[in-house]
């Protein structure tokens, strides 16, 4: 059956960014199912022993109490779980300093919801028929982002400024104030802090200067806090979260052992939690109920917070720090190359500079040596002018083992060579 399908179905339809990548990495790992690939392309956290047994202890916690019944079998507010909600404004007003309430607190079914309904609540046509630009002031950025918005046109991506360090072989992007636009055009801001793809963080002052930009227009600023203290607390530099009147501050259960479970939380204004919940009831009713539960026990204990920062983070920084080593003896210096700052998140980020070839030709030559990452090229959603940087990054997963990773680096640093001498 070939249904008709309207503008959305169709747009809707579509694989977008990372996704139309990991088909092809799907479909090489099945069609060379006797080959073994080093593979450095997923975004699936590592099941680490203590996160998986601090699940498993709330889980037992709850069947044991009176409050399973309740929770599973019965509908609740499409705000969320209320125990969940006062654990994280206890936990948040104890950690910051806040003056949370319950009704500062939304939960959604992952916090990839979180920012659909943002640009579409926030961005797209207006009643008056303007057009609200949903904006990333810092490209590139996480590839979820490109398939949030019913009106693709409204999401507008700026390119960043360039730190770099020639001799160390390292570089930083830093948001170009010089170009970024928020006016009475703009709907809603989003950026990962620390970022997915790049392991980048914007400094405590640029994240408060965006907010500051967009205040006078009352425009959402929704800081993707996936990757950020105080869980996962995948951040290998301070940082320090940032609340105010117009800032969303969008946490995920999914990199602190969860994202089976689906759970994003938004913090801010009430009016704007307000405005998402009600696009929450239309669109799924409420979140599970569940994962709630077991999340407000960890919350609630201290648990995930201490084995975030002793568990969680280690584990990831350990692997950048083998990666980044592997690189500096593998790569030779005569080639461009130049990792990104690894600031915080689960990935490496590696550019080319002048790479004499596109990051798919790089991922292809990588695959001929057993080696997937994900070209960088669909990290960019929203940056429509051609850049030639686009095409010369690559994204590398820190989920392998340390073992992996240094031989990967070291088959990769011998792919390079020979790219950059044809
Ligand atoms: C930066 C960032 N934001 C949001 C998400 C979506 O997470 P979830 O919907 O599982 O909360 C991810 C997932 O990888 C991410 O990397």
């Amino acid at each position: 059956m070939e249904p008709a399908l309207t503008q959305i179905g169709l747009q809707m339809s579509q694989r977008t960014g990372v996704r139309a990548i990991m088909k092809d990495i799907i479909e090489t790992l099945r069609a060379e199912a006797g080959r073994e690939f080093i593979n450095l392309s997923a975004g699936n956290p590592v099941i680490l022993p203590e996160i998986e047994q601090l699940w498993r202890d709330c889980t037992a916690q709850l069947l044991a109490s009176p409050e399973y019944g309740e929770v599973v079998c019965r509908y609740g507010s499409s705000q969320g779980y209320g125990p969940l909600i006062e654990a994280i404004a206890r936990d948040f007003n104890q950690r910051y300093g806040l003056n949370l309430s319950d009704r500062h607190i939304l939960i959604t079914p992952g916090s990839q919801a979180l920012y659909f309904y943002a640009a579409n609540a926030f961005g797209g046509y207006a009643a008056s028929g303007q057009l609200k630009q949903t904006v990333l002031p810092l490209s590139p950025d996480y590839t979820g982002y490109g398939g949030v918005s019913l009106a693709p046109e409204a999401l507008v991506a700026y390119k960043p400024t360039l730190e770099k360090d020639e001799q160390a072989h390292r570089f930083k992007y830093r948001p170009d104030f010089s170009q970024l636009q928020i006016t009475e055009q703009t709907g809603c801001i989003i950026f990962s802090r620390p970022c997915n793809p790049t392991g980048n963080v914007l400094s405590d002052e640029e994240a408060q200067k965006i907010a500051a930009l967009a205040a006078p227009y009352d425009v959402p600023v929704l800081i993707d806090s996936a990757y950020a203290p105080p869980f996962p607390a995948l951040n290998f530099t301070t940082m320090t979260p940032q609340f105010g009147s117009n800032l969303l501050h969008c946490l995920s259960l999914s990199k602190a052992g969860l994202p089976g479970e689906r759970i994003g939380i938004a913090i801010g204004d009430p009016q704007l939690i307000e405005v998402l919940e009600c696009f929450q009831t239309n669109a799924c009713i409420h979140s599970p109920r569940y994962g709630q539960a077991i999340a407000a026990k960890a919350i609630a204990s201290g648990q995930l917070a201490r084995l975030a920062q002793t568990v969680i983070r280690p584990h990831y920084q350990h692997k950048f720090e083998v990666l980044e080593t592997t690189l500096d003896e593998a790569m030779p210096d005569s080639i461009p190359w130049f990792l990104h700052r690894g600031e915080g998140a689960i990935f490496a980020w590696l550019w080319f500079e002048n790479l004499p070839a596109t990051d798919w030709d790089f991922y292809q030559e990588l695959k001929k040596v057993g080696v997937i990452v994900v070209p960088g090229a669909s990290f960019f959603p929203g940056l429509r002018e051609d850049w030639p940087h686009k095409q010369q990054c690559i994204r590398i997963s820190l989920t392998a083992t340390p073992a992996e990773i240094a031989e990967g680096m070291k088959r990769l640093a011998a792919v390079a060579r020979s790219v950059f001498q044809r």
